[in-house]
């Protein structure tokens, strides 16, 4: 990063500590009466708690209030956790669940708007600067990488490429010829998209890039350090997910780069332990929960994640920073930027006859790129044919129904490893 930068800051990043919990506090006493007295859902759950919006004395207080985990949504599909009338609802997006169930998610005008700035604020937090041009490669779609940097991008003021994912001939075309100084896209695809720029035989130091926003899935500080140096970039964490809002929940400050900042006047943090569900202290390691605090068409109340991190004092912002998320705390597989359950990969696999319902998903990184294979194994006695064509339809069924391209091994009947308890499905092979 080049000394001398000066950030710029919203009037709620120059907020005080103090300013700031009041804020939350009278955001947060509105978003529990506004869930309780317009989602059938929520209303049930807290009364079955026995709580009302006026247990809500302090922010303390909110560890009174039930959880909300992707069942409860998965429940409600696809538009029953909606807290306004669905003529007010102007997008929805979705993402896989455990099940192969999307969960839904819904936005009013506003919550699009709030959206859009919290990105924006992602964005200058970054770096980024109105007039700057912005190439964006998460996918657009049901997805909220691409559209949610999308309206971020033009609400700071950036020229938007809204390029997508895939064909990375294109992508790096693009960026010689557009010449962004903003990309904003996984990072294992950006790791794709270098090598397409030395395939090619380009100096991507060269290249017209000076910030690169990164997330929907985990990396290391290796890859950050890899990533910076390979095109001589600022590489930031953007951290997001559907049910909370999609991408901007928290980013990184580029004069800092240590962990991502909640944006902590939309979005409470708490963190807790798995096991007991109580909050632990700031800086202890658990369970991140958040709860939307301006949300209207689905206000999320005490949304259990999955992510595990820590909370830790704010440094550039006065905000609280979480420390970046490596790991999840159940089976969630993320393949260039698409979530799978091995759950998913099973109800597939139990509708082809001729499979056993015994199998593995290994991950490994040959080329920097992951790639899913699937072990499963055949039953006996079956033809050449059925076999040939087994393998092919789990391939085209996986693909059509969660999004990513996996490789099939077949194993000979019965030669799988049983489980004598917790099946081991997920065999992480990466080194990162
Ligand atoms: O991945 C939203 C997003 C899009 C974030 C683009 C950042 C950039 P979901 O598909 O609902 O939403 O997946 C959310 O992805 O609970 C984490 O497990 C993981 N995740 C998201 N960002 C990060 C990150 C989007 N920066 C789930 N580091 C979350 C690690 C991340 N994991």
């Amino acid at each position: 990063m080049t000394s001398g930068y000066r950030p710029l800051l919203d009037e709620a990043e120059k907020l005080s500590i103090p300013e700031l919990r009041a804020r939350q506090f009278t955001r947060l006493k509105q978003t529990l009466s506004h869930a309780y007295e317009n989602s059938a859902a929520y209303r049930k759950k807290f009364d079955a708690a026995s709580v009302t919006p006026s247990d809500l004395h302090k922010l303390e207080d909110l560890k009174k209030f039930p959880f909300t985990d992707k069942g409860d949504l998965r429940q409600a599909y696809p538009f029953n956790f909606f807290a306004v009338p669905m003529e007010n609802i102007v997008r929805v997006h979705a993402s896989s669940g455990t099940t192969g169930q999307p969960t839904v998610v819904g936005y009013t005008q506003d919550d699009v708007d709030m959206w859009a700035d919290v990105v924006a604020r992602s964005i200058r937090a970054a770096g980024g600067r109105a007039g700057m041009k912005c190439h964006i490669a998460y996918g657009y779609g049901l997805f909220t990488g691409g559209l949610g940097a999308h309206y971020g991008a033009e609400k700071l003021g950036c020229t938007v490429i809204p390029m997508s994912g895939g064909q990375t001939e294109k992508q790096v075309r693009l960026i010689q010829d557009f010449k962004p100084e903003i990309i904003m896209v996984t990072p294992s695809y950006m790791l794709s998209i270098l090598d397409e720029f030395r395939r090619q035989g380009l100096d991507p130091r060269a290249s017209s890039l000076k910030i690169g926003i990164f997330g929907a899935e985990p990396w290391s500080g290796q890859m950050r350090k890899e990533i910076e140096q390979a095109f001589d970039i600022d590489a930031v964490d953007i951290y997001g997910l559907s049910e909370v809002i999609g991408p901007g929940v928290a980013n990184e400050c580029v004069e800092t780069k240590d962990g991502p900042t909640i944006w902590e006047d939309h979005f409470y943090p708490e963190i807790i332990n798995p096991d007991t569900l109580q909050p632990v202290k700031d800086g202890e390691m658990g369970e991140l929960v958040f709860t939307s605090l301006t949300k209207q068409a689905m206000p999320i109340i005490r949304y259990r994640t999955g992510d595990l991190t820590r909370l830790l004092p704010g440094t550039a912002r006065n905000m609280r920073r979480m420390e970046k998320v490596t790991g999840r705390s159940d089976d969630m597989m993320i393949i260039r930027g698409v979530n799978v359950f091995p759950t998913q990969i099973e109800e597939i696999i139990l509708q082809i006859p001729s499979l056993s319902p015994h199998y593995y998903c290994e991950i490994t990184r040959p080329d920097r790129l992951d790639i899913l294979t699937i072990v499963t194994e055949e039953n006996p006695n079956i033809s050449d044919t059925a076999r040939i064509n087994a393998a092919q339809t789990l391939r085209e069924r996986i693909k059509s129904l969660i999004g990513v391209t996996a490789h099939i091994q077949l194993a000979a009947p019965n030669s799988l490893v049983r489980s004598t308890g917790k099946a081991k499905r997920i065999h992480d092979l990466r080194d990162i």
